[in-house]
């Protein structure tokens, strides 16, 4: 299948990704932690990108769509991917639109997750994410890790992210409303969008959205 995930920052999207993607054998595509990945790394990529993202704005679409393109030609993303994070404005929809178009392939379902804002600040405050691998998410009190600091999975230590100060996630909440949220209509207009509460425990989320995309397979 090949899904998008959309919604508000901390939403979930990460940590139902990981989940769904392992449910449905396809590699889970994050341009947040691509863009990451290359920050730690120092590159040229990164340094542009952490300028915009300590900000809260979106990274320019030249070199997003440019890096998530890329990532979509690897092989193992041939017969699927989850992506999630991009598209994240209606002109990388199109750009996304495009590309799959040229190789005669077209987009399953558009996996829409609700939650009010308030909510997205107490999650965002409380995550701590893994330095080891950024699918192993936590947070202070829903989903705390055995050991303070410590990844479970791992034993790798856990950290918060820069862009996750209270101010910045404000900013990002914004950029979400005023550029993403329009994604969902153009979606729409294809019939591809399933919306769900992400609100409730993390398993029973996963379900929900389990049950919604099969309804578009
Ligand atoms: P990105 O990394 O994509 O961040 P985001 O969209 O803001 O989303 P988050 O990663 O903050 O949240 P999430 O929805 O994955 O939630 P999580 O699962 O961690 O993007 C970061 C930046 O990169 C952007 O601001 C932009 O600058 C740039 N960027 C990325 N893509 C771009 C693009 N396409 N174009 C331009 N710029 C781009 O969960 C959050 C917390 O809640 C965790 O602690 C978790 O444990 C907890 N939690 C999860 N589910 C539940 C639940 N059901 N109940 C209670 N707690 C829960
Ligand atoms: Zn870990």
């Amino acid at each position: 299948m090949r899904i998008v995930l959309v919604g508000p920052p901390g939403a979930g999207k990460g940590t139902q990704a990981a989940f769904l993607a392992k449910n449905l054998s396809i590699p889970h595509i994050s341009t947040g932690d691509l863009f990451r990945a290359n920050i730690s790394r120092q590159t040229e990529l990164g340094k542009l990108a952490k300028s915009y993202m300590d900000a809260g704005n979106l990274v320019p679409d030249e070199v997003t769509i440019a890096m998530a393109k890329d990532r979509m030609e690897q092989p193992d993303a041939q017969n699927g991917f989850l992506l999630d994070g991009f598209p994240r404005n209606v002109s990388q929809a199109e750009a996304l639109d495009e590309t799959l178009k040229t190789e005669g392939l077209k987009l399953d379902a558009v996996l829409d997750l609700e939650v009010p804002d308030e909510e997205v600040v107490k999650r965002i405050a409380g995550r701590r994410i893994c330095r080891n691998d950024s699918s192993h998410v936590y947070h202070v009190s829903y989903k705390a890790p055995k050991q303070e600091g410590v990844c479970d999975e791992c034993g790798g230590e856990l950290y918060q992210r820069d862009d996750d100060a209270e101010e910045t996630v404000r900013k990002r909440l914004d950029v979400y409303h005023t550029q993403t949220e329009p994604i969902i209509d153009y979606y729409k207009g294809q019939d591809l969008v399933v919306t769900i509460s992400a609100l409730g425990a993390v398993d029973e989320v996963t379900q929900r959205a389990m049950e919604a995309l099969k309804a578009k397979s």
